[in-house]
């Protein structure tokens, strides 16, 4: 089964995530991971569904104001967390602090669903898999003997396609995702690599074609509960 994360970013109140779980209530099989915000982690959790946090600090205690531990996320009882979304990279700096923060997730038990990707003017100058070489270095590095298939995942989400209805065409992105599978190899890894950017209703079938992604990481089409249901019973 493929694995599918659900990234609700900043959004969603507490009446909406009630109706959310009121409507998704046993639908949701063990390949689904929800990662809403992490004041809202124990809703799920109470109700039996996989938990992830969106990020954590890389600290793991001390005067890091306004950021939260991955000993501490632990507790609330995730099993998995983003890190580097282009979304951090961008506002947070978190490029800097991925190395960091992988490992100390990993060596917390805690799995990693590494983001990676381009944005619009490295992808059009035919950079991409230099930027994702990059990216993948600068995370690896110093880690490999912490990860195994089991608990790095890697995402990759070009950031023109995050939140802008765009993906790219299925052969440049079977082209990219082999790429990126014999980059790892490189590393003696064969690690999970997801799809993420746009993913919705219109495309599903189109990206189920393409047979090395092992999964999506799903942002505004999973905040419908209903929507996302049907979204979740396209893929295999
Ligand atoms: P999107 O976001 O599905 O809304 O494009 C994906 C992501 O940023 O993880």
């Amino acid at each position: 089964m493929k694995l599918i994360c659900a990234n609700f970013k900043m959004n969603l109140t507490r009446n909406d995530i009630k109706n959310y779980l009121n409507v998704i209530n046993d639908k949701i099989k063990d390949n689904v991971i929800f990662f809403p915000t992490s004041l809202y982690l124990n809703d799920f959790k109470e109700e039996g569904y996989k938990i992830g946090s969106q990020d954590i600090s890389f600290k793991d205690f001390g005067s890091v104001t306004g950021d939260t531990s991955v000993l501490q996320l632990k507790d609330m009882g995730i099993n998995y967390t983003i890190i580097g979304h282009s979304e951090r990279r961008e506002y947070f700096n978190d490029s800097k602090y991925v190395n960091q923060k992988i490992n100390l997730a990993l060596k917390n038990n805690i799995k990693v669903v590494l983001c990676i990707g381009e944005n619009l003017n490295e992808f059009e100058s035919n950079q991409t898999i230099i930027i994702l070489k990059k990216e993948l270095d600068d995370a690896i590095n110093n880690n490999l003997d912490l990860i195994n298939r089991d608990n790095l995942i890697i995402a990759y989400e070009p950031i023109w396609a995050i939140g802008t209805g765009k993906i790219p065409t299925i052969d440049i992105l079977n082209k990219t995702i082999l790429e990126i599978k014999e980059y790892l190899k490189s590393y003696n890894l064969n690690l999970k690599v997801l799809y993420g950017g746009s993913v919705n209703l219109d495309n599903i079938e189109e990206l189920e074609t393409i047979n090395l992604i092992d999964g999506y990481l799903i942002g505004g089409a999973s905040l419908n509960p209903e929507k996302f249901l049907s979204l979740i019973n396209k893929v295999n």
